[in-house]
């Protein structure tokens, strides 16, 4: 349709290349109603009579219940609504549509409304896998595992207190998507090809219509920069990485030597050989997919970094990036909280593993400190007690008073005080005393939990009002319609 000055048409591959309409079904539903809003606009401002509007809008209107013929030879959803329309509707008022805009400021707009949608669907889906994580860690503030760095054991620590870790970072990504929802939620429709119009249009109208914030107000800026989809990308790309690593810590904790969870079946794979097996192929896929994620906005970066100012249309290619990643994060979010409500705690195997080494060693140490000792000569001594105690394979308050003697020599400590305190320092009464803001004692996980509660509840208004004023524009729109075209 758009070949005017061009005299051949397209061959069939030329045409497959060229097309983006396989990828534009995912905003059909946006461009219609950007154009509903643009028809309007052009009535309102009278550049379009009502006549000419109605027919438009009915066209529109129809075209929303049927199913595209992605064969039918255009080159994209845009070109595609124009020619059903301008059949509906007669060339008289059909072709009158595109008037002062272009497809550089639609597909833009298009990709914003889609965008927008999908951030208030993960912000969701975010706040709902926060809240198993809270749950969970409810049910496990008496859990006690070993915390690790370095994949070693490090400190004793209750698993409620890993669950809120990660229920923290989730937070920070909820933040993040919510914070560049801001300027996502920008329109860019009437911005024309690059250089706007000579049409007296009302660009912030259209905006209000469709549930903007406000517009892009630079032509060039509206209708050439993608840094809104890659600062979308890029934090999807961060959330995926915190999901990846949950993942590999589920992967690592479901294997027999760890066994401190279990997957619910249906979150396993079983092997075509081995009878056994019940495979974390899951969360496998989550590390796996999170590398699709991470590439699609390499693919992104890299896609806009050598484009010359205004549209090209090397930018038709992000789109399927966009999408892939917008369904990736959807999905993986879902399982994740679906796991979490499923997942079985293998409270025993936690404990057993925390006893297993010395963890007390730094507890130790510090009950050392209150009765003043400088805290490195208590980390000598209560390092020397375990070497003594690894060596004769035993735990540490089974230590004699004659294996504590050489080191409290060495240390000029007290032994009796020594032998009093590994005597009365256990994991439990480690946890009992770990009382710093935000540590792994017994204590904090109440006000932690209760805390994040709290903070979920607010989240929920914020992200509902959000998605609430959307949904109001567009009822408004949708009622404009109606009136107009009855
Ligand atoms: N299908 C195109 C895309 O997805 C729409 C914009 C085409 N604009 C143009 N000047 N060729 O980016």
């Amino acid at each position: 349709m758009y070949r005017s000055r061009l005299g051949t048409d397209l061959s069939d591959i030329t045409l497959d290349y060229v097309s983006s309409i396989n990828d534009d079904s995912q905003i059909a539903l946006y461009d219609l109603l950007g154009s509903q809003a643009h028809t309007i606009m052009l009535y309102e401002n009278t550049i379009i009579t009502k006549n000419d509007a109605k027919k438009i809008l009915s066209a529109l209107e129809s075209l929303k219940k049927e199913k595209f013929n992605t064969s039918s030879g255009a080159e994209d959803i845009h070109e595609l609504i124009e020619t059903l329309v301008i059949k509906k509707a007669g060339m008289a008022s059909g072709g009158k549509m595109h008037t002062a805009r272009s497809r550089n400021d639609q597909v833009t707009l298009d990709i914003r409304m889609k965008i927008r949608d999908d951030i208030n669907i993960i912000c969701n889906c975010l706040l709902d896998t926060i809240e198993a994580l809270v749950s969970l860690a409810k049910n496990h503030q008496k859990t006690i595992m070993p915390l690790y760095t370095h994949l070693q054991q490090a400190q004793a620590g209750l698993f409620s207190h890993y669950l809120l870790a990660q229920a923290d970072v989730l937070f920070r990504d909820f933040d993040r998507l919510y914070a560049a929802f801001s300027h996502v939620n920008q329109s860019p429709l009437g911005a024309g090809p690059v250089g706007g119009t000579s049409i007296a249009i009302d660009r912030h109208s259209t905006a209000k219509m469709l549930g903007f914030d406000g517009i892009i107000e630079n032509s060039l800026d509206a209708t050439s920069t993608r840094d809104f989809v890659a600062e979308y990308v890029a934090m999807i790309a961060i959330l995926m990485t915190n999901l990846s690593r949950i993942s590999e810590d589920f992967v690592i904790w479901s294997t027999s030597e760890f066994s401190f969870i279990e997957l619910a079946d249906e979150f396993t794979s079983p092997s075509s050989v081995m009878p056994q097996k019940k495979n974390p192929d899951i969360l496998e896929l989550t590390r796996g997919k999170t590398a699709e994620v991470i590439g699609n906005l390499t693919a992104i970066l890299t896609t806009i970094k050598g484009l010359a100012s205004g549209y090209g249309r090397d930018l038709q290619q992000i789109k399927s990036s966009i999408w892939s990643t917008s369904k990736i994060s959807i999905s993986a979010l879902l399982i994740l909280k679906s796991i979490l409500l499923t997942l079985h705690v293998n409270e025993k195997e936690m404990k057993k593993a925390a006893e297993s080494s010395y963890l007390i060693a730094l507890d130790i140490a510090e009950k050392l400190v209150q009765n003043g000792i400088p805290f490195r000569t208590t980390h000598k001594i209560a390092g020397g007690l375990v070497q003594i105690a690894h060596q004769s394979n035993k735990s540490m308050n089974k230590l004699s008073m004659k294996e504590i003697s050489k080191i409290a020599q060495e240390t000029k400590t007290n032994p009796k005080l020594i032998m009093e305190i590994i005597q009365s320092t256990t994991i439990t009464s480690s946890l009992k005393d770990r009382k710093s803001f935000g540590s792994s004692g017994y204590d904090e996980q109440k006000r932690m939990i209760e805390d994040r509660m709290e903070k979920i509840n607010n989240y929920r208004i914020n992200a509902t009002k959000r998605d609430n004023d959307i949904s109001k524009a567009l009822d408004n729109l949708s009622n404009k319609i109606t009136e107009l075209i009855k």
